[in-house]
């Protein structure tokens, strides 16, 4: 399942991938905004990194004028790692080498086609867990729960 969320400068996008991964057979909850009406994107986030954290959501995408709010927001929550992407190779190494959980888009920056490419190639990428990617998310990890040292 997958957290969708936008605010205002994100919603026309947002509506373009919900009916995007309906084509693509996936699951999603919209958590809103309903209209597109200014909003702060901090709101919005937040509930998407909520559902994703708890284990709602597998997944989380999330969309502002840049996507930078949004990833700033979503990474505030533990657990999560958001990244924003404008472009595919991004977005799938994101996946593999980093494991991230969400995904931020700037509707303002990529275009509803490449934002859909982006989409697809960032949900369709796995994770290489196991040897040194994993160590490294480990160490992402412990970072924000205070628990490593690097000094
Ligand atoms: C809204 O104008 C804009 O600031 C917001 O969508 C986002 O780009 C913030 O990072």
């Amino acid at each position: 399942m997958v957290a969708l969320a936008s605010d205002h400068a994100g919603f026309d996008l947002k509506n373009e991938i919900g009916r995007y991964l309906d084509e693509l057979h996936m699951p999603y909850k919209d958590l809103g905004p309903a209209t597109a009406l200014r909003t702060d994107y901090p709101k919005w986030g937040y509930l998407a990194a909520k559902a994703v954290a708890g284990g709602e959501c597998d997944r989380g995408i999330v969309i502002c004028g840049t996507g930078v709010g949004m990833s700033l927001s979503a990474n505030k929550v533990k657990g999560i790692r958001c990244v924003v992407c404008t472009d595919c190779y991004t977005a799938m190494l994101s996946r593999q080498h980093n494991n991230a959980n969400m995904l931020a888009l700037g509707a303002r920056v990529v275009g509803v086609d490449l934002a859909k490419l982006i989409v697809r190639m960032w949900l369709e990428a796995e994770f290489e867990g196991g040897g040194r990617h994993q160590q490294r998310v480990d160490m992402i990890m412990k970072i924000e729960a205070g628990t490593i040292d690097f000094l």
